[in-house]
């Protein structure tokens, strides 16, 4: 039977750690990490999230500021409170909650947020900087997957990681960083996507699974190698006829938790861990940013 990789309780380990390295900084520097975090239109899962975002930075002690503004917002007003953020020297992460509504360009509201404030590490300059193995911000599910790694000690090295899944905020990233010559990295990594034929073969050798792409139950027994590693990085939400939901992964969990070594649930795995690791970045942020 796998070992069930519980990110409810790691994450609960971090926000202590944070909750103290926060204090700490507040009492020998005086400064008081805050989060600012903007919210356009009424999508009901993002204004969850924003609000979970900010009972987390709350429990640490981290100051938090949601911003609202409706769905009809102009980009120039978008623009202008990010411009006044990246400004104001008590913000130490800007966080713009995404999808924005379509007709804002979401590549301008990132590139306007300060490289040193952006704790979603979603920024060009921070993207390239993983990439290219300098110390910036990472984004939080790439980083929670690292650190559910670190803590479990899993080891990374010279395995095959297979991830599915190319997206700019979990696939690529996390794909770059287990390339990498570092710690939680030196993986052989095949990254696959919707254009990949037979994915199933790919998965088979794989030591490590990391699946990405927000389809329900993609992954099943026959995708798991025995003694592999599973992350689950899917969050679908299945509606019933009822009209009650529960929240679903890329992987049929039932299917695999007997073939694998170690599993993450969802909800439960690397949710929490995403959420914890938003917390770490703006206090490092506070601190003077990722370098310091
Ligand atoms: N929307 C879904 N996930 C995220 C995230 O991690 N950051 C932001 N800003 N928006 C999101």
């Amino acid at each position: 039977m796998a070992v069930l990789l519980d990110g409810n309780a790691l994450a609960k380990e971090i926000r202590e750690e944070v909750r103290r390295d926060t204090e700490h900084l507040v009492s020998t520097r005086g400064v008081q990490p805050g989060l600012n975090l903007l919210l356009v239109g009424d999508n009901p899962a993002s204004d969850v999230y924003v609000r979970n975002k900010a009972r987390d930075c709350e429990k640490v002690g981290i100051r938090s500021t949601i911003v609202r503004l409706p769905a009809d917002a102009q980009q120039d007003e978008v623009l202008s409170i990010v411009r006044a953020w990246n400004a104001d020297d008590d913000v130490h992460g800007i966080l713009v909650q995404l999808p924005l509504p379509p007709h804002i360009d979401e590549q301008r509201v990132i590139r306007t947020i300060s490289p040193t404030k952006d704790v979603d590490g979603f920024h060009p300059d921070n993207a390239g900087r993983l990439l290219i193995g300098l110390p910036g911000f990472l984004p939080c599910t790439p980083a929670g997957v690292l650190e559910i790694f670190k803590r479990h000690a899993i080891e990374t090295s010279g395995k095959h990681a297979v991830v599915i899944g190319r997206s700019n905020i979990v696939g690529k990233p996390l794909a770059a960083l287990l390339a990498q010559k570092r710690p939680q990295g030196n993986a052989t990594v095949t990254l696959c996507h919707t254009g990949t034929r037979d994915l199933a073969a790919h998965c088979q050798r794989a030591d490590i699974i990391i699946a990405a792409v927000g389809v329900t139950h993609l992954i099943r027994a026959e995708h798991v190698k025995d003694g592999a590693v599973v992350i689950d990085v899917g969050m679908n939400r299945l509606v019933a006829d009822d009209g009650t939901s529960r929240l679903t992964g890329d992987v049929d969990f039932d299917a695999v938790v007997g073939k694998a070594s170690a599993i993450t649930p969802v909800p439960g795995g690397v949710g929490p861990m995403t959420r914890a690791m938003l917390l770490m970045n703006t206090l490092l942020a506070a601190r003077g940013g990722p370098e310091a």
